[in-house]
C-alpha cells in the first residue's frame, strides 16, 4: 500500500520538503523500513546484514534510544540515496522479514513490535497522503494526483444533535484487538449532559464564517490563534482562494470549486474553535466525543471513507446517518494528556507516543487517508493546534 500510494509520483515529487512537518515521500519510504529493520531483523535474525551501515543514521526518526540521527528540517536537502536505491531496500528488508517469518516462531513480545511495525507504517500512509498533498498542492500547476470518478452531491440534511444525559462514563481502549497504548487505561470521567451535532461540519457553513468576516472578528478567537491568523495573514482554510468571487481548492484530483456539502478540511485547532464560537456552541471534550460514538455509532460502516476505498477526499454523508469516522479528524478540546493508568513501555517504543504530550490537542474519528484498521472509538491523534496541512475538520457541540 505504501508504494501504492507513491505509484503517481514523479521523481522530483519523491525528494521535497516545503515545509518542516512534511517528510519526502522517499524519506518515508526508507523510515518506516528501516523500523522493521532495526526493530525485528537486526537483533532476531541470524547473521543479519544491514543494507546499508549509514541508513539509521539517515531514517530514524525521534528515537533518543537509537542515538543520533539526521536533523528533522533537513530531510529534504538530501538528493541521496536516490529513489532506487530506497526501493531496493525496501525489497531487502521484505525478503529478509518473510524468510524471519517463515522460519521462526514469534513470542509475545516480538509479536507486538511487528504489529506495531505494521500500525506504523499504516499510519506513515496516512502522513504520505498529507504530505503528497502538500508538495503537489502548494505548485501553481495544481498537479493532479488521482482523478475522482466518485458522486459528489449529497445535500446536507439539517442540524440534528444527539443528546447525552450527565453521568459517569468508561474511557479508553477495552478489548484484545490492537491498539496503542495512549487509548490504554479503561477510566471514569464525570460528564455533564450536553448535545452533539451528528455530522461534520460543511465547507458551506464554513464558508458563511468566512464572509461574515469570521477571520476578522477576534471575538470569535484564541488570542493565540488571532495572533497566528493576522502573523500569516489567513483569511481561509489551507488550500483555499477566491477567483473570480469564487472559492476554490487544491484537492487530490487537482484544483476544484468548492464543493459546499463537503465535510470542511484543512483548518487548525485554532480555526475550528473560532467557527464553533462564533455559532454561539463549543467544540467537544474527547470524552464526549468518545462517550457519543459509542452510544450512537459504536460500529463502524460500510459507507465510512477509507484510505482502503481510495476516494482521496472527504465525501458528503449519505442521507442522515451519524457521521463520526473516515471522513476528517475532528478536533476536540481536549490536550493530549496520558490517561491516569498510563503507562511507557521499557525501551525505545516506549518513545512512541508518551513523550508527546505536550502542547497538542487531541483528534478523534479519522480522516480519508486513514486505514480502516485506525478507526475505532477510543484512538486518539493529536496535532499541534496551528497545524492545518492533515485531513483535519469539526463538529459542534454544548452543555445541557
Ligand atoms: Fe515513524
Amino acid at each position: 500500500m505504501t508504494e501504492e500510494i507513491c505509484e503517481p509520483l514523479q521523481p522530483e515529487d519523491f525528494v521535497v520538503q516545503p515545509v518542516v512537518d512534511v517528510s519526502p515521500p522517499k524519506w518515508h519510504l526508507a523510515h518506516t523500513t528501516w523500523f522493521f529493520e532495526n526493530f525485528v531483523l537486526k537483533s532476531n535474525l541470524k547473521d543479519y546484514k544491514l543494507f546499508d551501515k549509514d541508513y539509521h543514521f539517515l531514517f530514524n526518526s525521534y528515537y533518543e534510544t537509537e542515538g543520533d540521527r539526521w536533523v528533522r528540517s533537513e530531510r529534504g536537502a538530501l538528493t541521496r540515496p536516490w529513489v532506487n536505491e530506497i526501493m531496493a531496500y525496501r525489497k531487502y528488508v521484505d525478503e529478509h522479514m518473510r524468510h524471519f517469518l517463515q522460519d521462526c516462531e514469534l513470542d509475545e513480545a516480538l509479536s507486538d513490535v511487528l504489529t506495531i511495525g505494521i500500525h506504523h507504517e499504516q499510519q506513515h500512509q496516512e502522513l504520505l497522503v498529507y504530505d503528497i498533498k502538500h508538495i503537489l498542492g502548494i505548485n501553481p500547476l495544481f498537479p493532479t494526483y488521482k482523478p475522482f470518478n466518485g458522486p459528489k452531491e449529497k445535500p446536507i440534511l439539517e442540524e440534528k444533535y444527539l443528546k447525552v444525559t450527565e453521568g459517569v462514563y468508561d474511557i479508553g481502549y477495552e478489548g484484545s484487538a490492537f491498539h496503542f497504548d495512549n487509548e490504554e487505561g479503561r477510566h471514569k470521567v464525570f460528564l455533564h449532559g450536553y448535545q452533539i451535532l451528528d455530522r461534520l461540519i460543511t465547507a458551506g457553513e464554513f464558508m458563511e464564517f468566512i464572509e461574515a468576516g469570521g477571520y476578522e472578528d477576534h471575538n470569535h478567537w484564541l488570542m493565540e490563534g488571532f495572533e497566528w491568523a493576522k502573523k500569516e495573514t489567513i483569511k481561509a482554510p489551507f488550500y483555499w482562494f477566491k477567483e473570480d468571487g469564487v472559492w476554490k481548492h487544491y484537492t487530490l484530483a487537482g484544483l476544484e470549486e468548492v464543493n459546499p456539502n463537503e465535510p470542511i478540511t484543512h483548518i487548525n485547532f485554532y480555526e475550528a474553535d473560532a467557527f464553533a464560537k462564533w455559532k454561539g456552541k463549543r467544540l467537544p471534550t474527547e470524552f464526549e466525543w468518545e462517550v457519543a460514538c459509542k452510544k450512537y455509532q459504536p460500529e463502524i460502516p460500510d459507507s465510512a471513507n477509507f484510505l482502503d476505498q481510495r476516494h482521496f477526499r472527504p465525501m458528503p454523508r449519505v442521507g442522515n446517518e451519524y457521521q463520526f469516522y473516515g471522513d476528517v479528524w475532528e478536533w476536540t478540546n481536549s490536550a493530549y494528556q496520558p490517561y491516569p493508568f498510563y503507562q511507557k513501555v521499557e525501551g525505545a517504543l516506549g518513545e512512541y507516543n508518551g513523550k508527546f504530550m505536550i502542547n497538542q490537542m487531541v483528534l478523534r474519528g479519522g480522516s480519508y487517508a486513514t486505514m480502516k484498521d485506525h478507526i475505532r472509538p477510543t484512538y486518539r491523534n493529536f496535532f499541534h493546534p496551528h497545524l492545518r496541512w492533515q485531513f483535519t475538520g469539526l463538529r459542534l457541540a454544548e452543555t445541557l
